[in-house]
C-alpha cells in the first residue's frame, strides 16, 4: 500500500503561504501520496495552486449536518465545493477545545462520507492513560465507538502526549498500538479493515520519520508543525518507504 503523507497546518498559514508551498510540492516524490489540510481560509487558493499537481488537499473539520443554523460552522458539501477531498475528525485538539466526544465524530464521519470525502479519524491515548496501561484500550474504544460500520477511510494514530512536544513513543509501542489497531479494525470491519491506512502522528520531523515511516502497520504521518515548511515536509515524504 502507497503510503500517505498529510500535513495538518492546524491554525497556521496565510493566503502569501499557499504558493510558495505548493511549488515547492512539485519536487516531491512520486512513491507516496501526499495531502495538505490548512485552515479552511486558504482551500480554494490551494485548490488553484494545486491543479496539476499529485497534492491532495483536505480541510480539518466539519459539521455533522450537511447544512443549517449553524453560525460558524462548516458544512461537508461545502469543503467539496472548496476542493477538499478529505477531512481529519476527531483530531484531539478538537477534542479538547471543542468537546467533542466520540459520537459527535462518529456523526460528522459519516457526514463527511455521505459528501464524498474521505475522512481521517484521529484516535489516541492520553500520557495518563498510556501511564496507567490504558493505552490500547482507549485506542480501541474510539475505534469502536467513532467509526461508522463499512467506514472506508484513513485512521491516525495520535498519542496526545507527542503532539507538538518533540516526544515520540517507542518504536515497539508504535508497533504494537499499530498491530492493536489492524485487528480492532478488521474485527469492526472485516475484510475491508486490511485496506485502511493507518497513519502515525505526533512529532514527526525530517529525523525520525524513516525509522517511524518503516515501522509494520504505518502507512503514512499525519505532520503538523514539520508539515508548514516545505522543505521539512518533503524531506519526511522522502524518507517513506
Ligand atoms: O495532526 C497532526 C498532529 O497533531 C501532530 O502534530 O507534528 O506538530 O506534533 P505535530
Amino acid at each position: 500500500m502507497r503510503q500517505l503523507i498529510a500535513g495538518n497546518w492546524k491554525m497556521f498559514g496565510r493566503l502569501t503561504d499557499v504558493t510558495p508551498f505548493a511549488e515547492a510540492m512539485r519536487a516531491a516524490p512520486a512513491h507516496v501520496d501526499l495531502l495538505v489540510c490548512p485552515p479552511f481560509t486558504l482551500l480554494e487558493r490551494f485548490a488553484t495552486a494545486l491543479e496539476g499537481g499529485q497534492m491532495a488537499l483536505g480541510a480539518q473539520n466539519c459539521h455533522a449536518n450537511p447544512q443549517g443554523a449553524h453560525t460558524g460552522d462548516i458544512a461537508a458539501p461545502m469543503l467539496v465545493d472548496a476542493g477538499a477531498a478529505y477531512v481529519i475528525l476527531g483530531h484531539s485538539e478538537r477534542r479538547n477545545d471543542h468537546g467533542e466526544n466520540n459520537a459527535v465524530i462518529r456523526a460528522k464521519t459519516e457526514s463527511a462520507i455521505a459528501a464524498g470525502l474521505i475522512p481521517i479519524v484521529c484516535v489516541g491515548e492520553t500520557e495518563g492513560e498510556r501511564e496507567a496501561g490504558e493505552a490500547e484500550h482507549v485506542v480501541r474504544s474510539q475505534l469502536q465507538h467513532s467509526l461508522p460500520p463499512g467506514f472506508a477511510g484513513v485512521v491516525a494514530y495520535e498519542p496526545v502526549w507527542a503532539i507538538g512536544t518533540g516526544r515520540t513513543p517507542t518504536e515497539d509501542d508504535v508497533k504494537s498500538m499499530h498491530a492493536a489497531i489492524r485487528a480492532a479494525l478488521a474485527a469492526q470491519l472485516g475484510q475491508d479493515g486490511a485496506k485502511i491506512r493507518i497513519l502515525y502522528g505526533g512529532s514527526v520531523k525530517p529525523g525520525n520519520a524513516a525509522s517511524l515511516l518503516a515501522l509494520p502497520e504505518v502507512g503514512g504521518a499525519l505532520v503538523g508543525g514539520a508539515s508548514l515548511k516545505a522543505e521539512d515536509f518533503l524531506a519526511i515524504a522522502n524518507a517513506a518507504p
